[in-house]
């Protein structure tokens, strides 16, 4: 259950800009969780806490994760976008008290995917990208495509990020391969 220190924490921790993104990021978790019948408080703790470890100011990511136990790939130690997401899910497990695997799931991979993601790792995944505060080429018809079919959306989200990593020449972490690769493997077989 969502407590209402968890908004303040999140805040503080975060900053302002990045917790109203994270309140836009539940709520469209929520519309994505009525639409597919999925837990409307699941997908509310997730989408809230995804992103609580993006610590705010000169937070040194390696230094806090190492404190966490956390070991980290050689890739992902070279990218702070995929540190934080790591992050999050052992912050939210051990200071705001989140239990559920799936939920902890959902936050430690919504940065990447991963092959055979769950329905909630799906709806934070792509509530993250199609909440109302982002703007960029194609993202109306990634809304569109989220009610539509959730699959579909991942699928032409994944390839449209693997484009521009490659384009823009960064590294691209094994697990959005396979997640791309797993849901065009799915969709094939069930067309
Ligand atoms: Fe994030
Ligand atoms: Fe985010």
């Amino acid at each position: 259950m969502i407590k209402d220190w968890f908004y303040d924490k999140l805040k503080a921790d975060i900053g302002i800009k990045r917790f109203e993104h994270s309140l836009r990021v539940m709520e469209t978790s929520i519309k994505l969780a009525n639409r597919y019948n999925f837990s409307v408080e699941k997908a509310a703790i997730a989408g809230l806490l995804h992103d609580c470890g993006k610590l705010k100011g000169e937070t040194n990511l390696l230094k806090v994760s190492s404190d966490f136990g956390i070991i980290l790939d050689s890739m992902t130690k070279c990218n702070s976008e995929l540190i934080h997401s790591i992050l999050g899910a052992a912050i939210a497990e051990k200071e705001y008290g989140i239990k559920d695997q799936e939920i902890l799931r959902a936050i430690r991979y919504h940065t990447t995917g991963r092959e055979n993601m769950s329905l909630l790792e799906k709806i934070v995944y792509i509530a993250d990208l199609i909440e109302p505060g982002r703007s960029f080429e194609g993202v109306d018809k990634l809304r569109r495509l989220a009610l539509e079919d959730l699959d579909k959306c991942l699928l032409y989200s994944l390839d449209n990020t693997l484009k521009f990593l490659i384009e823009k020449k960064k590294l691209i972490h094994i697990d959005s391969i396979k997640a791309r690769n797993y849901l065009l493997i799915q969709t094939r077989t069930t067309e």
